[in-house]
């Protein structure tokens, strides 16, 4: 069957898929609201590809994450409301400023023993946890630091993932700026060329999902 031409606008489409989205975890809202309040909030991760990757943590059954990049600590505090009383994930960023914020949220939420904080670049905390011993052991890693160095953790997250792991790349549409050759900026690059290693890499199935600013879901196989 043909795909049928949407009847209402891109917003209105958006709005209503929007609508429709369960309710969110109370922590997390407040969370989120604080963090709007602030600075840099454009950084927050966006609420429907959190439920999204949350269910996909409990249908899983996952116990250990990476998230790398933590910000105010949603994401993390998503994940960790996501895995078993014994599951954990461990957090990368090099800023306790934004860290600091969430600290809290993960304590009053009742998972703050889950989440193990990393203040560090996160290609010297992953690189440790490899050299660790820790490769294959990981169910799920959220890619969401610096850009130009997206690449470095998709190799990394590959080493640290099991067989049948995820890794999520969040921001792989880059606002469609990775879809316009004539935008070479080193974030831009970065994001236009792992998407295209991605898509021909056989190591993982993967799909890039349009949710948020793009999400690429690699599966290792
Ligand atoms: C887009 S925000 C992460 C948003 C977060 N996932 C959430 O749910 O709100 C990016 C974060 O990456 C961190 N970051 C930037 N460079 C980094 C690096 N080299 N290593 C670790 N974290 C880094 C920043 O401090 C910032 O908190």
């Amino acid at each position: 069957m043909p795909l049928l031409k949407d009847e209402v606008s891109a917003e209105e489409r958006m709005a209503y898929i929007r609508g429709h989205v369960s309710e969110s975890h109370p922590v997390l809202e407040k969370l989120k609201e604080i963090t709007e309040g602030r600075s840099r909030a454009a950084m927050l991760s966006d609420y429907e590809s959190s439920v999204l990757l949350s269910n996909m943590l409990k249908f899983a059954c996952a116990k250990k994450c990476i998230d790398v990049g933590v910000f105010t600590g949603y994401s993390s505090l998503a994940w960790a409301l996501s895995i078993p009383q014994d599951g954990k994930v461990v957090a990368c960023d090099i800023s306790t400023e934004f860290t600091d914020i969430g600290k809290p949220f993960w304590k009053e939420a009742g998972v703050d023993h889950k989440i193990d904080l990393r203040i560090a670049p996160a290609l010297d905390t992953l690189q440790a946890m490899i050299d660790g011993g820790e490769t294959g052991t990981y169910d799920f890693i959220f890619i969401d630091a610096d850009k130009e160095s997206y690449d470095m953790y998709y190799e990394q997250g590959l080493l640290l993932l099991r067989q049948g792991g995820i890794i999520a790349v969040d921001n792989s549409f880059w606002m469609g700026r990775c879809m316009k050759e004539s935008d070479t900026s080193l974030p831009t690059q970065a994001i236009r060329q792992l998407n295209a290693k991605i898509k021909k890499d056989p190591r993982v199935t993967s799909v890039m999902i349009n949710i948020s600013d793009g999400i690429f879901i690699c599966l290792k196989k």
